[in-house]
């Protein structure tokens, strides 16, 4: 199989990139290190040290293994069409988006560019494949959050409904959190159409929050992936983990009862691996649900405490602080993920053992953790992102 990664210097395309190449495929990877600059702006970096693409290209050599690369954006129709056409891809895993909740609310310019840069990305790549490979599997990240936290039942993608006397299958409806997620539930519906209109292959990922350090073809450190725990570009577990660590407070937002599907790097890894060696049906457009299990913020806080407390001489401290966010903090969540475990899909492990490979990683990286204290405390506040005003409010 012939892969083309988009994003693929990112926390997720990395080790993706590694499992296609040892397991025998060819892979193309491109980026634009949006990430990289986006992260620098806001005074943050990934916590544990990446070395430059040059430097990954040639620790890939030194295992042995070979990807091209292309620097470019997405966003850029040109770009797009000229990737298509010198790969040839059976495969376009696109992860190639803005990526952070936050940073679409700091204000009007950042929602604008969120909103341009993922819609057009996405249908940038349905037109290219159109034109160009219309055989050509699409296999794009999507989240979780598009669905919000309704008081049924998520179904995968679509669900049977009978309404006045007449029944359907339809798209689930989508009710998502912040103007990133918002984009993620545009790009469903554009993907949904130009299947509709071309007969393209697409697999849609609504992938929960991804947790982890490490997939088993990270063996050292010159392979190590980014790994982001400041306030617009970290996620929840992953802080949790570097706050232990680091001796300060674990924070979860509000009450903490907020409640998502997560799952480990190695299982998003081992997932998106499955949906690309076990493409659509021609002319199919799929819905994967991605994520292992649900927790609550005040577990996943709880069970940080316990294991950093288990394995460390000293105490860690949760500290509630106030949501940043505008969301439900005690709400019904049951979510269903059972197309991937037909595929094969088997969770690769346990979450406190994940938990304490975390923080051991971690653990060599404090001093840079600690550096990073100020950008860890929540700035962003839904309410108070700004119109035509250059800075948030509070900044
Ligand atoms: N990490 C998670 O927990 C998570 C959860 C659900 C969904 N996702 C989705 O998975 C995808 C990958 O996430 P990630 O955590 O690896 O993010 P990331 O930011 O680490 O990686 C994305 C990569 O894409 C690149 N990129 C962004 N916009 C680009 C553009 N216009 N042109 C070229 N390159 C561009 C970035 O530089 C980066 O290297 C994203 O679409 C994200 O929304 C991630």
């Amino acid at each position: 199989m012939k892969a083309l990664i988009l994003g693929v210097d990112g926390y997720i395309g990395w080790p993706l990139a590694l499992r296609l190449l040892n397991r025998g495929h060819e892979v193309a990877g491109a980026d634009s290190f949006f990430t990289r600059r986006r992260v620098r702006e806001v005074e943050s970096d990934s916590a544990i040290p990446i070395g430059t693409m040059g430097r990954r290209l040639a620790a890939l050599k030194e295992n042995g293994l070979h990807m091209e690369f292309l620097r470019g954006d997405v966003s850029n129709a040109a770009f797009v069409y000229r990737l298509i056409e010198e790969t040839k891809p059976d495969v376009v895993v696109h992860l190639a988006e803005q990526r952070s909740a936050p940073y679409s609310m700091l204000g009007l310019k950042q929602a604008s560019d969120t909103m341009y840069r993922n819609v057009i990305s996405t249908l940038n790549l349905s037109y290219a494949l159109k034109d160009l490979s219309p055989g050509t599997h699409i296999l794009k990240l999507g989240t979780m959050g598009e669905y919000g936290t309704p008081n049924i039942e998520i179904p995968e993608g679509f669900f049977d409904i009978e309404y006045k006397g007449r029944k359907d299958s339809l798209p689930f409806p989508k009710f998502a959190g912040s103007w990133y997620h918002w984009t993620k539930v545009h790009d469903s519906n554009n993907l949904m159409f130009a299947n509709r209109l071309w007969k393209l292959p697409v697999t849609d990922v609504m992938q929960g929050v991804v947790y982890g350090t490490r997939t088993r073809d990270i063996t050292d450190t010159s392979l190590f992936t980014r790994f982001d725990i400041d306030e617009v570009w970290g996620t929840a577990l992953n802080r949790f983990c570097a706050q232990a660590v680091a001796g300060l407070p674990i924070t979860p937002y509000g009450k903490g009862g907020q409640t998502r599907g997560f799952l480990s790097l190695e299982d998003s890894i081992t997932c998106l691996t499955l949906a690309a060696e076990n493409p659509p049906e021609e002319g199919e457009y799929r819905v994967f649900n991605q994520f292992d299990q649900h927790y609550s913020v005040n577990q996943l806080a709880t069970y940080v405490k316990e294991e950093y407390e288990r394995t460390h001489e000293g105490k860690a401290e949760i500290v509630h602080v106030e949501n940043p966010r505008v969301e439900k903090e005690e709400h019904f969540y049951q979510p269903v993920s059972e197309k991937l475990r037909h595929l094969g899909y088997h969770p690769s492990g346990d979450l406190r053992v994940d938990l304490r490979s975390i923080m051991n990683d971690l653990e060599k990286f404090r001093e840079k953790i600690l550096s990073l204290k100020k950008v860890i405390t929540p700035r962003t506040f839904w309410k108070s992102s700004s119109g035509l005003s250059e800075k948030p409010s509070g900044r």
